[in-house]
């Protein structure tokens, strides 16, 4: 076992297009996001086991010999065993969690009590570690920040149990894992995503254990060859909405409506496929303005399909409007009825009306990021190559 700290960290997500087409088993475009999530594991020899989740105000320990002693054999092997909801529920109960834990501060600590007891219990002791992880990532906006947690804890935990290498070198600032270390990685976060989500499709933890960009259909993820660096707008309009309640709405239009919603979702599925296309062409040659061109019109059509699915709100309309006047081309990203937009950068822009952009957004009460999608996905880092604020915040400064 690993004695020395190590630093993960492993991008959020967004969905390109696709929302709500994929559900009824068309092709959905994720892309990881350049908002990462960090996880610093510091290996200890004081019996306890810490767990530090600064964004969310968690700060939990544990007696490695109490944990030792609990019995987890139902849980079986974990990367090949199905996590049923019965086995969550029979891990509350063993690990003392409250049976009504439904909020994510209590799920995420259920999760690392899932990732820590199933993939460290082939040590012949429990490790005595202290984990803190902080998030770039706002929560619960559709951002995929739970699966960047899962992957990161997935990657950190096998990494200190040596079930995979640590690939950084001396000297190196980051590096990635193996092609069939990442296999291991994302099986693991699934598990974990399962612990929190019940049911999720595993795109999430896919985009953020691989990173870049990933085509999602009917369960089958694959990454795109190539895809050019964009930068996008990513807003939050800080709208709640219920990811269930909308993909539940879609449904029953569909069943009202079928030849009118029918063709929508088929639509959908084709601009999806184009913009693969073009972001295909945009990474083989130089990217050309009549790209960004098209990757607009595909955005304000999707838009209006998502519309017309009626999973729009006002907030999104007022997003779509502003960067409008200012040029930019908007649609709402993951399950809409508010939450998260984005906003296409062309590389022509000028600094001074993205900013001016940023503001008139920020005037209108939403959280505004200017960053770049097709992040590499979960990496590991010398402690000296993170940015002072991550290490602060790490720190718990
Ligand atoms: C939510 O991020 C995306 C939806 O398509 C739901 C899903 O795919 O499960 C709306």
């Amino acid at each position: 076992m690993l004695s020395e700290a190590l630093l993960v960290s492993a991008p959020g997500k967004v969905i390109l297009h696709g929302e709500h087409a994929v559900v009824h088993g068309k092709v959905a475009l994720a892309v990881a996001l350049n908002l990462r999530t960090f996880l610093r594991l510091q290996p200890h020899s004081n019996g306890k086991v810490g767990l530090n989740l600064p964004n969310i105000g968690i700060k939990r320990a544990w007696d490695v010999a109490r944990l030792q002693m609990l019995d987890t054999s139902f849980l079986g092997q974990g990367d090949s065993i199905a996590l049923t909801p019965e086995k969550v529920e029979k891990l509350k109960e063993v690990a003392g969690v409250p049976e009504d834990c439904a909020n994510h501060e209590c799920l995420a600590v259920l999760a690392f009590l899932y990732l820590y007891l199933t993939i460290c219990r082939k040590q012949s002791a429990l490790p005595s570690l202290d984990i803190t992880v902080w998030s770039e990532l706002p929560t619960g906006a559709g951002l995929g920040s739970s699966a960047a947690y899962s992957v990161c804890l997935a990657a950190a935990l096998l990494t200190l149990c040596e079930e995979i290498p640590n690939p950084l070198k001396d000297g190196e600032a980051t590096s990635r894992w193996t092609a069939e270390d990442l296999e291991l990685i994302n099986k693991w976060a699934f598990q974990g995503e399962r612990v929190i989500h019940g049911n999720p499709s595993g795109v999430d933890n896919a985009v953020s254990t691989w990173g870049g960009a990933l085509r999602y259909q009917q369960g089958r993820i694959s990454s795109l060859k190539r895809s050019p660096a964009l930068k996008i707008l990513l807003t939050n309009t800080k709208v709640p909405r219920s990811t269930k309640a909308l993909v539940l709405s879609v449904r029953n239009r569909l069943l009202k409506f079928p030849e009118i919603v029918a063709p929508l979702l088929t639509s959908i599925d084709a601009i999806a496929l184009e913009c693969e296309r073009v972001l295909g062409e945009m990474a083989a040659a130089a990217p050309a303005p009549e790209h960004y061109l098209v990757l607009e019109e595909l955005i304000d059509m999707n838009q209006h399909h998502l519309n017309a699915l009626g999973v729009g709100h006002t907030s999104l309309d007022q997003l779509c409007q502003v960067t409008m006047a200012h040029g930019l081309h908007s649609k709402l990203t993951g399950a809409g009825g508010g939450g998260c937009g984005i906003t296409l950068l062309r590389p022509d822009l000028e600094e001074p009306e993205v900013e001016a952009t940023k503001q008139a957004l920020s005037g209108c009460g939403f959280d505004c990021w200017e960053t770049s999608i097709g992040a590499p996905g979960i990496s590991i880092h010398s402690a000296t190559s993170l940015d002072a604020p991550v290490r602060q915040a790490l720190d718990g400064l």
